[in-house]
């Protein structure tokens, strides 16, 4: 059952908004309860929802992505691959080891490549000598739901300024080519190198 695709929708959200200054747009909010989601001049992709999908998205019960919170909690737990280990074996309970950790990507791994928690997730799974978890596929939704999950409460602090500034532009490009259609302005990238 596809109902919502909670990662997807995180991700590309807060790496546009932290790219891009997204953050910058002007939103009138004046909801008390709505202020934990302004960090300085960032605003959580979350203000940006109707009304309606906010309430839903507060209500555990109620929220379709919680679907594949469980199956990420499962998955978390089950024991894959040739090293005969589950994320478990190592990482222990999720709500201790992966508590902020969501918050920091994309980030940038040792050898100056850019990763996001999806690419994470399967560089874990051949650290487990387990097949990667299909790109899209309710697996991988799911465990990158549950990781994230624990990031709950924390501001996003992705590590991309770590990342060359080439990349940043190749991302605005596509960025810009998929604003196109939906009609909405792409800030310039002006860090250099
Ligand atoms: C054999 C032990 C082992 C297993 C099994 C394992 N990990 Fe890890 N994981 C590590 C170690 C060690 C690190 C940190 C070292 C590094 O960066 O390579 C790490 C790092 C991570 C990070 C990055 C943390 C950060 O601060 O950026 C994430 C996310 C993660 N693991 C998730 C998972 C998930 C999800 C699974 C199961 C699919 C998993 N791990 C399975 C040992 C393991």
């Amino acid at each position: 059952m596809r109902l919502h695709r909670p990662a997807t929708y995180f991700g590309v959200l807060s790496l546009a908004a932290l790219v891009f200054g997204f953050a910058r747009l002007a939103i009138s909010q004046t909801d008390p309860a709505l202020a934990p989601y302004t960090v300085g001049e960032e605003k959580s992709g979350f203000l940006y929802a109707t009304p309606q999908t906010r309430t839903m998205q507060t209500d555990d019960f109620n929220n379709p992505g919680f679907l594949w919170i469980d199956k990420g909690k499962t998955l978390w737990n089950q024991v894959a691959g040739t090293e005969g280990k589950s994320c478990a074996s190592c990482h222990n309970a999720a709500e201790v080891s992966m508590k902020g950790v969501g918050a920091t990507y994309p980030n940038v791994d040792k050898s100056g490549k850019l990763v996001d928690i999806e690419e994470r997730i399967n560089l874990e799974r051949a650290r487990m000598g387990a097949p990667a978890f299909a790109w899209e596929s309710d697996e991988l939704l799911a465990m990158t739901a549950y990781v994230k999950l624990q990031s709950r409460g924390t501001p996003v602090k992705s590590r991309y300024d770590r990342c060359r500034a080439s990349i940043l532009v190749s991302g605005q490009k596509i960025l810009r080519d998929t604003a196109r259609s939906a009609r909405y302005v792409v800030p310039t990238v002006s860090r250099t190198e």
